[in-house]
């Protein structure tokens, strides 16, 4: 499985929502993201500002207590899933997600982990606390996959050429 890496330092939550914008149009065809780090790292804050930069205007909310919020973007259908509070990976089975490379549906996951099987192609993108820096965060992401990987090596390249 071929993967693409990048690292960035975010310096505050408003540089996260500035990432999120950048990087949306990457997830404009629909895929799978998931989220990964500690509790008040900022995943729901990251997808909250991605579903935004997607176009949805609803308020985004944590699904950690119903474990599937799904909101409506012009062409895109976005499953925001929240696997805190699920033991067993067979309870992921109710949810019905949409199948592996469905163009038309976005689902980004915290606490996915169990998910990594059913979708191979995907992006990671992993959050972390830096020390004696309570608003800074240390961002990864890793594209995963002959779609992803590439995808994310060109919004790179793409980034730099603007000179971000
Ligand atoms: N750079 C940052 N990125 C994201 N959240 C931040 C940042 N700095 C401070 N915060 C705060 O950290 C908390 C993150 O909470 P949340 O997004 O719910 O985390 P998680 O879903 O990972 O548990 C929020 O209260 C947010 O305001
Ligand atoms: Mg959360």
């Amino acid at each position: 499985m071929i993967t693409f890496r990048v690292e960035e330092l975010i310096a505050d939550e408003s540089g996260l929502w500035s990432w999120a914008a950048r990087f949306a149009p990457l997830l404009a065809q629909g895929g799978v993201v998931l989220l990964e780090g500690p509790l008040g790292a900022g995943k729901t804050t990251a997808v909250k500002a991605l579903v935004r930069s997607l176009g949805v205007r609803a308020d985004v909310t944590s699904p950690t207590f119903d474990l599937l919020h799904v909101y409506d973007a012009p062409g895109l259908v976005i499953f925001h899933l929240d696997g805190y509070r699920i033991s067993d990976p067979r309870e992921w089975d109710v949810l019905d997600l949409p199948p592996p490379g469905d163009p038309g549906a976005l689902i980004l996951a915290e606490w996915g982990d169990d998910l990594r099987v059913q979708y191979p192609e995907r992006v990671e993108i992993s959050l972390e606390m830096v020390v004696s820096r309570p608003e800074a965060r240390r961002l990864v992401m890793t594209g995963l996959g002959q779609v992803f990987a590439p995808r994310l090596e060109a919004w790179q390249k793409e980034g730099a050429e603007h000179g971000i």
